[in-house]
């Protein structure tokens, strides 16, 4: 057992840090930055696509409350993750912090469940964007081929001058005379990923300042529809108290609406949160980052939480909740108020947001996988660094072409699903390392604490478990059978290669 729980000594990780030259970055990012920096990987498919799709299948208008639910169970997390990130004052992850801190064994499940995230959760946005991008084609008259635009066997028919699946269809619609087609698979999706791998191979100098740009065209986009919408739903008061009454559908008998159906649409929408983790990822360009880090990590957590309940709850009144399972909620909700030029600045606006989304979550991927191949837990293959580009370009021609398959099959709202159960078990294992820690290094120096431990770290636990339990079977059966498959392939290989397992023990305590 105490194999398992060797940790990795900050000697080698100062050290490691300074051999990837990232000691030599400017500290030039102060709290604003990495607040922006955390807002551009949050928003993204969740309030873009899956806002429209809770509400229909779940929680009608309450979804507003989903997003409440939701923003509150990050926040105990968060809470607890800029704790575990102000204590190891290098660029990483909660693997590296894990692995600092709490044990090998215990880093190793977090970087698995990780690709989880990172890599499922591209190919959930890779699905949005292609949504948003098919519905911005289709507004120019351009049409890809129907049958490569959706998941196998959905039936996509003509209605507007646009192929839509046929389930997405306003209420009542007779669809009988329509052309239809059955869809292969997306190939859009497919195409997206292909292009973020080949930018990522090829090497991007992350640009602060590009980021920034993208992240107030998001934002902007976001803001048109809210003025937009408020200024419609104040000037056509009745339209919003139609489409808001009642505000808690009763409940279908199968899990979806009232109460229960806030919950299913809170373990949904969870995924619209994820993406904070981020700004730990900048900790050696931050100005002073132990003040700095917990308010990137907060404010930009805080800050989406209130966009996320004020957008659902125009688009909610704005459109009625029944119509909303579509690929372009939001293009819908600004089409609704009668601006035409809305939804054009909207679907731009998601193509190069949801873009930028798919970019950092590719590039996590390739980094934690890239970090526990040089702990020696992959093989080194997984670490290989291009002659030329000088980019970890084998693991991210990997990830990438398993990451493009996913989209191509399976839908947004599934994909969620699955990436939002593997975050909330890493939610859970970072509350309960940082209660652990407090009892076990009591003394330890924690340029930020987390508030009332044991209290925040327990109810961090409860509400992420809460969620979980809300989420379908199916995706904890995908959970755990990722996890075992992980299992087999730390004890058959990673132990046995293991940098940190090879060290002396003595080093440990350093
Ligand atoms: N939070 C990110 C999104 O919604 C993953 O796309």
């Amino acid at each position: 057992m105490p194999r398992l729980l060797r940790i990795k000594p900050m000697s080698m990780l100062t050290k490691e840090a300074g051999e990837q030259g990232e000691h030599t970055l400017k500290r030039s990012l102060g709290a604003l930055n990495l607040i922006t920096l955390g807002i551009g990987a949050i928003i993204g498919a969740g309030i873009f696509v899956l806002t429209g799709q809770a509400a229909a299948k779940h929680a009608g208008p309450a979804v507003a409350l989903s997003f409440v639910l939701a923003g509150i169970t990050c926040a105990f997390a968060g809470l607890c993750y800029a704790e575990f990130a102000s204590i190891i004052p290098i660029a990483g992850s909660a693997y590296t912090y894990g692995y600092a801190t709490l044990g090998e064994f215990v880093a190793w499940i977090i970087g698995w469940d990780l690709g989880l995230e990172y890599g499922f959760g591209a190919a959930g946005v890779a699905a949005g964007w292609a949504g948003y991008f098919n519905s911005l084609l289709q507004q120019l008259h351009i049409y890809f081929p129907p049958r490569l635009t959706a998941t196998p066997g959905t039936v996509l028919v003509f209605f507007h001058e646009r192929w839509l699946p046929l389930a997405s269809l306003p209420p009542g619609t007779d669809s009988a005379g329509l052309p239809h087609v059955t869809a292969l698979f997306n190939l859009l999706a497919i195409l997206a990923i292909l292009v973020v791998t080949t930018v990522l191979v090829i090497g991007i100098k992350e640009s602060a300042n590009l980021n920034t740009v993208i992240v107030f065209v998001k934002l902007g986009v976001v803001g048109i529809f809210l003025v937009l919408g408020t200024y419609f739903l104040i000037r056509h008061p009745e339209v919003a108290r139609m489409n808001w009454h009642p505000f808690i559908p009763p409940s279908d008998g199968h899990g979806n609406f009232g109460w229960h159906g806030i919950a299913a649409g809170a373990a949904s929408i969870f995924f619209a949160y994820i993406g904070f983790d981020a700004v730990s990822t900048a900790a050696q360009e931050a100005k002073n980052p132990q003040k700095d880090m917990p308010l990137g990590i907060l404010g930009s957590l805080v800050i989406c939480t209130i966009l996320y309940i004020v957008v659902s709850t125009v688009l909610t009144g704005l459109v009625n909740y029944r119509s909303l399972n579509v690929a372009d909620p939001v293009a819908m909700g600004i089409d609704a108020t009668g601006v035409s030029w809305g939804s054009l600045l909207v679907k731009i606006g998601a193509v190069f947001g949801l873009g930028t989304v798919m970019l950092v979550m590719l590039l996590g991927q390739s980094r934690v996988f890239f970090s526990m191949s040089r702990d020696g837990l992959l093989p080194k293959w997984a670490s290989a660094i291009h002659p030329k580009f000088r980019t970890p370009w084998i693991s991210t021609i990997a990830v990438g072409t398993v990451v493009a398959i996913l989209p191509a099959f399976l839908p947004v709202d599934r994909l969620a699903e699955l990436v939002n159960i593997g975050t909330l078990l890493a939610f859970t294992i970072v509350c309960a390392g940082v209660w652990v820690l407090r009892v076990r290094h009591p003394n330890m120096a924690r340029p930020f604490k987390t508030p009332f431990v044991p209290l925040v770290p327990i109810l961090g636990i409860i509400t992420a478990l809460y969620l979980m339990i809300n989420l379908p079977l199916i995706t904890w059966v995908v959970m755990i059978s990722w996890l075992l498959f992980g299992l087999v392939i730390y004890f058959g290989y990673s132990i046995r290669h293991s940098k940190v397992q090879a060290l002396p023990v003595a080093t440990e305590g350093d």
